[in-house]
């Protein structure tokens, strides 16, 4: 630990949402009323399709956009109507923002310049920053000369410089090709543990959000989802729209009927006894169906995608395609019948006019 990461790590806040709302134009709102917390020191992923409102509610807390309603509480202070400057965030955009014209020393130093930090003191928190990235040696460039990770890291030291208590995060690993977006995750993984700022990250990627997150605030039209760590959104699903987000691939959502005893299939095949009356949707994930043991559900293998580690099948199965993980190298030819079994423990029942679980109605929850 340097100075630096002490200062963080003390300045660490907490981010309470209140009744927060944002309407761009009168007719539509894109966030309803929004009550979360993002606890302090923790990592929390926003995870959400495109257009949700992700950037959004991270402008609102940035002080970049304004609030149309609610309060924003950062550290115990209502910051909705502070500067940004005067928030203690710092955000990390999508397209990093550098100033092109600038070296890195410059770039990660201007806002100590223009908080009017004296010379000595700012060199010696900007190289601390870069020893901490592995700048050190890249500080007499410009953006210009870095590749796009190097540059990730710039932005990155320019918003920890300040020792902010948040740091935020507007999808910065989108532009970056897999390899780097790989390792940026774990860079980004490993600079969390070390200074434990709250972080909020926003993202479309529910890999990112699985690997990095303490917890995921999934986000749906401007609405909460759910809000839970990655075991318990992978578990235990609060609705649909969360289960056919999350995993690769997603959970199979088949509609089925229950009779007072039994649920079934569109087609009428039997998945599992329960009391249950009326329409459901049930979820199972790819990698918990039983295939090739004489199961009971028929099903015909439609193709096949082998990933190296894992191959998928994608069956049709009563009017629905349905994907099942099996392991590599398991010969089975195409458009042959399959025996399925969907394991009672592993499913997962919603309902089908609202689409939140039903937890211990069957199986999973
Ligand atoms: N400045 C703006 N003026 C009007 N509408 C906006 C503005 N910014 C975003 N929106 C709208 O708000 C919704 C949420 O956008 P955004 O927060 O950018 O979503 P995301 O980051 O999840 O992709 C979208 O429908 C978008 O068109
Ligand atoms: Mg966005």
């Amino acid at each position: 630990m340097n100075a630096i990461d002490t200062a963080i790590r003390a300045a660490a806040s907490s981010i309470a949402l209140k009744g927060v709302t944002k309407s761009y134009d009168a007719a539509h709102q894109v966030i309803p009323p929004m009550d979360a917390e993002f606890r302090a020191g923790e990592f929390t992923v926003v995870l959400g399709p495109s257009g949700c409102g992700k950037s959004t509610l991270l402008q609102m807390i940035a002080g970049l956009e304004r609030v149309s309603g609610g309060a924003i509480v950062i550290g115990g202070r209502e910051v909705q109507n502070l500067e940004p400057k005067h928030r203690g965030c710092a955000m990390v955009f999508q397209n990093y923002a550098l100033y092109p014209h600038m070296s890195v020393f410059d770039n990660v130093a201007y806002s100590l310049k223009v908080a009017g930090m004296p010379k000595p003191e700012r060199i010696e928190r900007v190289e601390a920053v870069a020893r901490m990235l592995g700048l050190s040696e890249l500080l007499a460039r410009r953006p210009s000369q870095l590749s796009g990770g190097q540059r990730q890291r710039v932005a990155i030291g320019r918003a920890i410089v300040r020792e902010p208590g948040v740091l935020l995060f507007d999808e910065p690993l989108s532009n970056l090709d897999a390899q780097l977006r790989h390792d940026m995750r774990l860079e980004l993984a490993d600079l969390h543990r070390r200074i434990g700022a709250t972080t909020a990250f926003v993202t479309h990627d529910q890999v990112e959000a699985m690997t990095l997150a303490d917890r995921i605030l999934i986000l749906n039209k401007g609405r909460i989802e759910q809000f839970d760590t990655p075991k318990a959104i992978y578990h235990r699903p609060a609705s649909v729209f969360v289960a056919k987000f999350i995993g690769s691939p997603p959970m199979n959502v088949l509609p089925v009927t229950g009779d007072g005893s039994v649920l079934r299939l569109a087609d009428g095949q039997v998945v599992v006894e329960a009391p249950l009356n009326g329409n459901f949707v049930l979820g199972i994930r790819p990698e918990d169906i039983v295939f090739g043991t004489g199961g009971p559900l028929k099903a015909r293998l439609r193709y096949r995608e082998d990933l190296g580690s894992h191959s998928v099948l994608a069956a049709d199965l009563a009017g629905e395609v349905v994907r099942v993980a099996t392991p590599f190298g398991v010969d089975i030819a195409e458009a042959t019948d399959l025996s399925l079994s969907f394991p009672q423990a592993r499913l997962h029942l919603f309902d089908a006019a609202t689409g939140r679980a039903l937890p211990g109605a069957i199986g999973a929850q």
